[in-house]
């Protein structure tokens, strides 16, 4: 693979969030964990643990769990945002959660216990040690999410596992031990929405890439950056709705 090639990949990854019940076969399932076998790991630990939901109670008992979750806490927090952000995202201005039911579940799960490899001053720091061991399931994620688009499939990750709450509730439900930390949950299926989501806005390189020492004025200004969320916060809502409008 050359590098146009590889920046295709990256550039034709989306977020797919209008996803089919349809079943996929098993190979392609495989093949998305080998490709997160791969992904670089903090000292080669290789935190990773791999588990695949494709039972039907469970997959809409998960559903439940962040459903819930979003319709309640997750809101009631969102209705708190600052004004100048503008695109509110409410149960009133949006309607309701609802997680699409996906043929396959796949969570990134890491083992902390492997945190005892890392070099000692990675395991007296905290800040240091949890970014390593987040940075290293986020590479799996990564790896796994190039994976399903190369594949043609789509990928929606539920990074709302990460909340206490949430984690929690899935930890018991799918009886994993206190040392396994639920990185974050893909749903798995084919895309069913045609055409694919809309366009991103994307910021310009020559907008985020420094040379030497910086000036003082070489990075947003606060105008502008809220310009920026702001729009940056409305596609990202849009393309939620899109997705939900697919799927009724
Ligand atoms: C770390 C991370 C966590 C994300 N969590 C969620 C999520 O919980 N739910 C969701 O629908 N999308 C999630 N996304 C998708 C982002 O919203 C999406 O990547 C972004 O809007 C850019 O769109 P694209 O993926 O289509 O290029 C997440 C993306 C990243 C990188």
């Amino acid at each position: 693979m050359d590098y146009d090639q590889l920046l295709e990949l990256f550039k034709e990854r989306r977020t797919l969030r209008a996803i089919k019940p349809d079943p996929i076969p098993d190979e392609m399932v495989d093949k998305l964990l080998e490709a997160a076998r791969w992904a670089p790991t903090g000292f080669n630990m290789q935190p990773l643990e791999l588990l695949v939901v494709k039972d039907l109670e469970l997959r809409i008992a998960i559903n439940k769990i962040v459903d819930d979750y979003k319709n309640d806490d997750f809101f009631a927090l969102e209705a708190t945002r600052e004004e100048w952000q503008g695109s509110p995202w409410t149960i009133e201005s949006h309607g309701k959660w609802q997680c699409p039911l996906a043929p396959v579940d796949i969570l990134i799960l890491g083992d902390t216990r492997r945190r005892v490899g890392l070099p000692m001053p990675a395991r007296y720091s905290k800040q240091k040690g949890d970014s390593i061991f987040e940075s290293s399931l986020s590479n799996a994620f990564m790896c796994m999410w190039l994976a399903a688009s190369s594949l043609g499939l789509a990928a929606q990750p539920v990074s709302a596992v990460k909340y206490p709450k949430v984690q929690g509730l899935i930890k018991h439900l799918l009886n994993l031990p206190d040392y396994i930390y639920v990185y974050d949950v893909f749903l798995i299926g084919y895309n069913a929405m045609e055409g694919g989501p809309s366009a991103k806005l994307m910021r310009h390189l020559d907008e985020m890439v420094h040379y030497g020492r910086v000036k003082d004025d070489e990075f947003l200004s606060e105008e502008k950056l809220r310009d920026q969320i702001k729009k940056l916060r409305a596609g990202n809502v849009a393309r939620h709705v899109e997705a939900d409008k697919a799927l009724s």
